[in-house]
């Protein structure tokens, strides 16, 4: 099937390997000359496992093509897929802008019935809008039909989400349309379900609304577990083990950032104050995410009294591990935080240094290139991203190097029984019980 997909971001690409692999003949179109550039000479432009090998192998087999060309990556798709980004506007709502000029591209260089799906994340009723758009430019007589695609994959392990989805949603009004899009998944082997275009729209936001209240909840039992002395991992595997709750999303930390989840959640609650429906719930799910992504500071000011020319190292930046994105992530605020407390601020991760050196509110941090520049003299340790580096780090070495030996574990990344080994510690994880051993 000839495919064309408009946008090369997380989504775009992803989806465009994934159905070269599968055997599609696909064009991906972006407007970024630097990015199609490097993507052509099978550069992938993002840091995600298996994405180089299979950009290589299907652009070698004449699979896969990149363009800045919207006629030329137009001309004769069968499918064409929108994955441009929407960003957030100031209100909460989302910003259409891209889905919008995408409308307008497909309406001018579309000269043969395509079959228009929108993967990127939308709003209930985005899909009839762009058709809106579509119908009013348009002048020939192919027919163009719209299709709500929504993707659930996760940065770090976007591939595999692809391939290994747990379920793919189409949501069309016409059978033949559905089934169309059903032949183009078939070889992934994935369960399809058919919807609605309004349902299919409504599934993304109630799945990403309902994981990150999965997370603000067990965040607030962490803490009520620091109040009361339970431990919130053993918490955890008693709750994960019934089949009704699962143990997935249920691991407690210091707050969910990234791309979708902030956003998909404010949007959510955009769509329902827009419909002068009250979803309470939504709120207090943004306001202890909030107040979570405070609780590692709150916790070395109660620690220290004031934090006034304390140097705490901050190892992990990026929003989760196995990425280098930076969007949202709890560690902007914690270092923002900090800084206004008086503290001196060094920073180490492992590959998202870059892109967080970019950071307007990490302009003060001094991001260093090993963990054992970061901690050293350091009054204390925070823990923010769960990096392999940092669960596997020799704990008696690093705690030599600092001025005292403190971790605030935002990510309860380090075990028990390595924290008891060593002969001097305060180890503040999030809802255990803290361990300390000997005197600082
Ligand atoms: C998410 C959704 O999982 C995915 O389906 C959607 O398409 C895009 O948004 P992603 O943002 O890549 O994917 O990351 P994810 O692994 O879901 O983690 C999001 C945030 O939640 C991270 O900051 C992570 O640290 C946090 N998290 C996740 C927790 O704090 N606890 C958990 O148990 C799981």
């Amino acid at each position: 099937m000839k495919v064309a997909i408009l946008g090369t971001g997380y989504v775009g690409l992803s989806t465009g390997v994934c159905l070269s692999d599968i055997g599609h003949d696909v064009i991906c179109v972006d407007l970024n000359e630097a990015k199609i550039n490097k993507l052509s000479q099978g550069i992938s432009p993002i840091y995600e496992p298996g994405m180089q090998r299979l950009l290589t192998k299907n652009i070698d087999a004449g699979r896969l093509s990149f363009t800045t060309s919207h006629q030329e990556g137009l001309d004769h798709a069968e499918v064409v897929i929108i994955a441009v980004g929407t960003p957030q506007k100031d209100d909460g709502g989302v910003d259409l802008s891209y889905i919008e000029q995408a409308g307008k591209d497909i309406a001018v260089h579309v000269k043969q019935s395509t079959i228009v799906v929108i993967k990127s994340t939308v709003p209930v009723g985005t899909n009839e809008y762009v058709k809106r758009i579509i119908d009013e430019q348009f002048d020939g007589n192919h027919s163009i039909e719209l299709v709500s695609n929504p993707e659930f994959l996760r940065q770090g392990s976007a591939i595999m989400d692809t391939i290994e989805a747990d379920r793919i949603i189409i949501g069309a009004e016409k059978k033949e349309v559905a089934m169309k899009l059903q032949e183009m998944y078939r070889p992934l082997h994935v369960p399809i379900i058919l919807t609605s275009i309004r349902s299919a729209e409504m599934i993304k936001y109630a799945s990403n609304a309902f994981l990150a209240t999965k997370i603000s909840f067990i965040n607030e039992i962490a803490n009520l577990c620091e109040s009361v002395g339970a431990d919130v991992e053993d918490v955890v595997k008693g709750m994960g083990k019934d089949k009704r709750i699962g143990n997935s999303f249920l691991q407690p930390g210091i707050g969910y950032g990234g791309s979708c989840f902030p956003k998909d959640v404010k949007a959510l609650l955009h769509t329902a104050e827009l419909n002068g429906f009250d979803f309470s719930m939504l709120k207090e799910t943004i306001a202890i995410n909030d107040s979570q992504r405070r609780l590692l500071v709150a916790k070395a000011v109660n620690r220290f009294g004031n934090l006034k020319g304390r140097k705490i190292a901050m190892l992990g930046l990026s929003f989760k591990p196995e990425t280098d994105d930076m969007r949202e992530a709890p560690s902007i605020t914690i270092a923002r935080s900090l800084i206004e407390h008086g503290a001196k601020v060094t920073a180490y991760d492992p590959v998202a240094t870059d892109n967080a050196k970019k950071i307007v509110e990490m302009d003060k941090v001094r991001f260093t290139s090993t963990i054992s520049k970061a901690v050293k003299e350091a009054d204390a340790i925070f823990i923010v991203t769960e990096w392999n580096e940092f669960r596997q780090m020799d704990i008696s070495e690093i705690i030599k190097k600092m001025k005292s030996p403190i971790i605030f574990d935002g990510r309860n990344c380090l075990e028990n029984n390595r924290i008891k080994e060593c002969k001097t510690i305060e180890y503040y994880p999030i809802g255990r019980p803290p361990i300390i051993i000997g005197k600082n």
